[in-house]
C-alpha cells in the first residue's frame, strides 16, 4: 500500500498494522517535536529546500535530519518533492510560527519532558487515582511553572494558541455582547477577553489570573486596542473574587480540577455573583461526546487526570458539578465540541 498515512488509509490497515501503528504514537510525536523545535517550517515559507540547506540553516546533521524529514513526509506533514527538496503541506502549513491559528506552540508543549514524565507515570495514576505528575517531579503542575519561568512562558504561548483557536467558534456560537462587565477568571494572558472586547466595543473586562501570568497581559490588551478596557487583577481564585461583574468566564479552568476544588472555585464565584440574579457565570469547555466516537476532549481528560486530577467532564457530569455548587445550566450545550454553558445561580443558602 503506498499513499502518505491519514484516516482513510488507516481504516484499510489490517488490525495488526493499525495496532502498531498506535504504539507508533510517541515516536511520530517526537518527529513532529522536533521538527517544530528547528522551526523547519518557518525555514520553508519562502519555497522548498534541499536536506542540506535545512541542515545548515538549523545546525543539524543532515542525514538525520533527511531521515526525520522522511518519516514526517510519509504522514504528509512535510512533502518530498522529485528533486529531493521538500516543501511545506497544509499540515505544516500550521507548524509555521508566524500564521493565524498556528499550533507550533501547543506542539512545542506536548513535546515536553514535563508532559512526558507526566505520562510516564501513568500507571502510578491508574493505580491510584493521584496526578501522576507529582508521582514525577513531587510537586504540582502549576507550583512546577512557577520554579521554572521558562516552561511557564511555553504552557502560558501554546494555551493562547489554543484560545486563539477557540475563541472564534465560542464567540460565534454564544452571544456575550449581553454582558457589560465580563471578569474571566483564570483567563491567562487575557486573550479570550480581549476578542470578547473587540467584538463587543459597549463591554468591560476584567483579567484574573495568577501574577506570573497577568503580567504579560498589558501588552496583549495594548495590541488589541482595548486597554482602556480592562481591569488586570493579579489573584487567586481559591480566594475571593471582584463583585459587580454580570458575566463571570471560567474558560478551560474547571477541567484542571477534581470535583471538590472545581466547586469551591464555583463556590467564589457563586459569591461574587450573590444580590445578582440575572448574572450569569459562563463555563467554556470542551464536552465529552459519546462512547465509541473520536473526540479530543477523551485525551484531554487524560492529560487533566495525569498533570492535576483534574477532568474533561460530559453533560451529565456538568450538572451534578453545577447542582453541587449551587448554580444550574440555562441552555443546552452540544456534546463532542467546545461549549459554553450558559448558569445561574440557584436562589439559597450555599
Ligand atoms: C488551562 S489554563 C486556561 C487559560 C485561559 N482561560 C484560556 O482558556 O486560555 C488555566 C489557567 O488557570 C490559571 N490558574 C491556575 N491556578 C490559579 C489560581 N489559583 N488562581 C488564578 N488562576 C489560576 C492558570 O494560570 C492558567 O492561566
Amino acid at each position: 500500500m503506498t499513499g502518505v498515512v491519514g484516516p482513510a488509509m488507516i481504516a484499510a490497515l489490517p488490525p495488526h498494522v493499525r495496532l502498531l501503528l498506535l504504539t507508533d504514537g510517541k515516536r511520530i510525536s517526537r518527529v513532529l517535536h522536533v521538527l517544530a523545535e528547528l522551526g523547519i517550517a518557518d525555514e520553508l515559507a519562502d519555497g522548498p529546500l534541499a536536506v542540506t540547506e535545512l541542515a545548515a540553516r538549523t545546525d543539524t546533521h543532515a542525514d538525520s535530519l533527511g531521515r526525520v524529514l522522511r518519516v514526517a513526509a510519509a504522514f504528509g506533514l512535510f512533502e518530498e518533492q522529485e528533486d529531493g527538496r521538500y516543501r511545506l503541506t497544509d499540515l505544516s502549513e500550521a507548524l509555521r510560527s508566524d500564521v493565524p491559528g498556528s499550533q507550533r506552540d501547543m506542539v512545542l508543549y506536548n513535546g515536553t519532558e514535563m508532559l512526558w514524565r507526566s505520562y510516564g507515570s501513568l500507571m502510578h495514576t491508574v493505580r491510584t487515582g493521584r496526578p501522576a505528575f507529582e508521582n514525577a517531579y513531587g510537586h504540582g503542575f502549576f507550583e512546577h511553572l512557577e520554579r521554572h519561568p521558562e516552561a511557564g512562558a511555553l504552557f502560558d504561548r501554546a494555551m493562547t494558541g489554543m484560545s486563539r483557536a477557540t475563541a472564534r467558534m465560542l464567540l460565534d456560537s454564544y452571544d456575550f455582547g449581553r454582558f457589560g462587565r465580563i471578569a474571566d477568571v483564570g483567563g491567562g494572558r487575557g486573550h479570550f477577553l480581549s476578542e470578547v472586547l473587540a467584538r463587543h466595543p459597549h463591554a468591560r473586562g476584567t483579567l484574573i489570573d495568577r501574577p506570573s501570568v497577568t503580567e504579560e497581559a498589558p501588552k496583549l490588551f495594548g495590541d488589541a486596542g482595548v486597554a482602556d478596557r480592562v481591569d488586570v487583577v493579579p489573584g487567586d481564585f481559591f480566594q475571593k473574587l471582584p463583585k459587580g461583574h454580570d458575566a463571570y468566564v471560567l474558560k478551560a479552568v474547571l477541567h484542571d480540577w477534581d470535583d471538590e476544588r472545581a466547586a469551591s472555585i464555583l463556590g467564589r464565584v457563586r459569591e461574587a455573583l450573590e444580590g445578582d440574579p440575572d448574572g450569569r457565570l459562563l463555563i467554556c469547555e470542551f464536552l465529552i461526546g459519546p462512547a465509541n466516537q473520536w473526540d479530543r476532549g477523551k485525551l484531554l481528560d487524560l492529560d487533566m487526570l495525569v498533570r492535576f486530577g483534574g477532568r474533561e467532564r460530559g453533560g451529565d457530569q456538568w450538572r451534578a458539578l453545577l447542582e453541587t455548587a449551587g448554580f444550574e445550566l440555562v441552555n443546552d450545550p452540544v456534546p463532542g465540541r467546545w461549549a459554553v454553558l450558559e448558569c445561574r445561580a440557584v436562589p439559597g443558602d450555599r
